[in-house]
């Protein structure tokens, strides 16, 4: 049991809380004090079919301990389903203090052969799913004049991968959400922050192990668990970080970085403007040095998970 219960009295809401790392948070957020509203539809990896199966098992973990938790299993996809989440926090608990908009699906495919429906589906879940419950939470935090926020991202839209355009763009675009949720809210003393995760989940379990080289590979990435990420996201949502708004953190086993968020970092100016001539004489070639590399995840994350 924790020392310091960081969550007594308050209500958390943890999407996709069945399984991988919601699960993890939804449990420490309950050993924490936090009553908690495990939201899982039971879908796929990609997204399909349904079963409460999953979140009950974590509710029956977290009651196991004595902690107080309820299962909803709307779809965060839906504009209802955000609405729906909620009311059962506050049918329940009477109050809502944390969300985390942890739920997602990948399909995965190169550009040009994704589909309308691989894109529609993937931004629906995460992208549309993090506004459904971050709105339908909103008007009561204004009322309260307190909530937080957290938010899951993915280097995929932070940095970059291969055959994830729509997830890059969902999760990039879930940033943009928090920063305006930062700015929009802080005066209702409401936070929002982000978490780029790095777990072994079923989502990243599809790695073939076919060659020695492989395996060894994947035998590190599965030392990553899934609850080395929950201090985090239970840290941010408690009264500890009341100062942390706005902000993108990653975990990775037993690292933690804050990162970066775009910034100018050079200009050229010419007194009487600029021709696409002089752009690109004088203009790009004195940016060029300052141009981010194409580069996807691991090139940046190049070191094992330590
Ligand atoms: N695992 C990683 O390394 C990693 C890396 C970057 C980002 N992430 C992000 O972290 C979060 C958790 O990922 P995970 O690895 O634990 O995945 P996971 O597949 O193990 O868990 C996701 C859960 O979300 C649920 N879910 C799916 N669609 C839903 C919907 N419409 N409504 C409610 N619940 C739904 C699923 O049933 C599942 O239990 C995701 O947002 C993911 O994009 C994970």
């Amino acid at each position: 049991m924790s020392e310091t219960k960081m969550m007594d009295g308050k209500v958390a809401v943890v999407t996709g809380a069945g399984r991988g790392i919601g699960r993890e948070i939804a449990i420490l957020m309950a050993r924490h004090g936090a009553r908690v509203v495990v939201n899982d539809l039971g879908a796929s990896v990609s997204g399909e079919g349904e079963d409460a199966g999953p979140a009950e098992e974590v509710r029956d973990i977290i009651r196991g301990f004595g902690g107080e938790a309820v299962i909803d299993g709307h779809s965060v996809a839906e504009p209802q389903g955000g609405e729906a989440i909620v009311k059962t926090a506050l049918d329940a608990f009477g109050q809502l203090d944390a969300v985390v908009n942890n739920a997602g699906i990948l399909r995965d495919r190169i550009f040009h052969r994704m589909s309308v429906l691989d894109w529609e589906q993937v931004v629906g879940v995460h992208l549309m799913g993090s506004f459904y419950v971050s709105k339908a939470a909103a008007l009561h935090y204004r009322d309260r004049g307190a909530g937080t926020f957290v938010h899951f991202t993915s280097t995929t839209g932070l940095i970059g991968n291969v055959g994830q355009a729509n997830y890059g763009a969902a999760k990039l675009g879930i940033v943009g959400l928090s920063k305006a949720i930062a700015l929009d809210m802080q005066r209702f003393g409401v936070r929002s922050n982000c978490i780029s995760p790095f777990a072994w989940s079923r989502m990243i379990g599809s790695i073939p192990t076919d060659t020695p080289d492989q395996k060894a590979r994947v035998e590190k990435l599965q030392r990553m668990t899934p609850d080395k990420i929950a201090p985090m996201a239970v840290y941010l949502s408690s009264d500890a970080a009341a100062d942390v708004n706005g902000q993108i953190f990653g975990v990775r086993n037993n690292e933690i970085f804050l990162f970066s968020q775009p910034r100018p970092v050079r200009s050229v100016h010419r007194g009487e403007g600029w021709t696409p001539e002089t752009i690109a004489e004088h203009g790009m070639p004195a940016l060029k040095g300052s141009f981010v590399p194409l580069q996807v995840s691991a090139d940046v994350f190049s070191w094992d998970p330590v």
